[in-house]
């Protein structure tokens, strides 16, 4: 489901937990809930018509290594246009989904299907978005694309 304004400091928390921040209004984002605490969410951007880009993504540290972030992963690659706000877009196949995985995080978009791709298959500015980074050679970028 989408996230409105009451489950901003709960979904800020998650991020920050891995670094990460809200990457826009949090009306963007999306979340999955167990019970009634947020456990995981994301943030889709449509960059091109059948082209998706996953600004951030990130389950609970308490809910971490049960399958939620699959779930919730291979949800968002089924249909991205339904979970990104802006998209009015109704495709059927052939869409793409990139990101940029935290180095570690690399194994998990593989285990769902992404390869990594070069920076610059990415659209803008999520090409150029790691190059000014103080973590750059801590975070160990890899930018991944998945294809449906
Ligand atoms: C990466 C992340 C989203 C994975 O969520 P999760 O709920 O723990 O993942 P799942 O339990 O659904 O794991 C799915 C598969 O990926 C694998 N996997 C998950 N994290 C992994 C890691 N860090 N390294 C290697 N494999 C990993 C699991 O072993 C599992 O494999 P399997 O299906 O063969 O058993 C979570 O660890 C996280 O939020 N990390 C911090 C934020 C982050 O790095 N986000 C990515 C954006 S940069």
């Amino acid at each position: 489901m989408f996230a409105n304004s009451d489950a901003e400091e709960e979904l800020r928390g998650i991020f920050l937990d891995s670094d990460m921040d809200i990457a826009g209004d949090i009306q963007e984002h999306v979340l999955i809930r167990k019970d009634d605490e947020i456990i995981g969410g994301g943030m889709l951007a449509q960059t091109d018509d059948k082209v998706f880009h996953l600004l951030v993504f990130a389950v609970k540290e308490s809910a971490r290594k049960h399958g939620i972030g699959r779930l919730l992963i291979e949800e968002l690659l089924r249909q991205p246009w339904q979970y990104c706000i802006d998209s009015s877009a109704v495709l059927e196949k052939n869409h793409k989904v990139t990101t940029v995985a935290k180095g570690q995080s690399a194994e998990f978009y593989k285990k769902v299907g992404f390869v990594p791709c070069d920076f610059s298959d990415l659209a803008q500015p999520f090409h150029e978005q790691c190059l000014e980074c103080p973590e750059l050679d801590d975070c160990n970028p890899v930018a991944m694309v998945y294809a449906a």
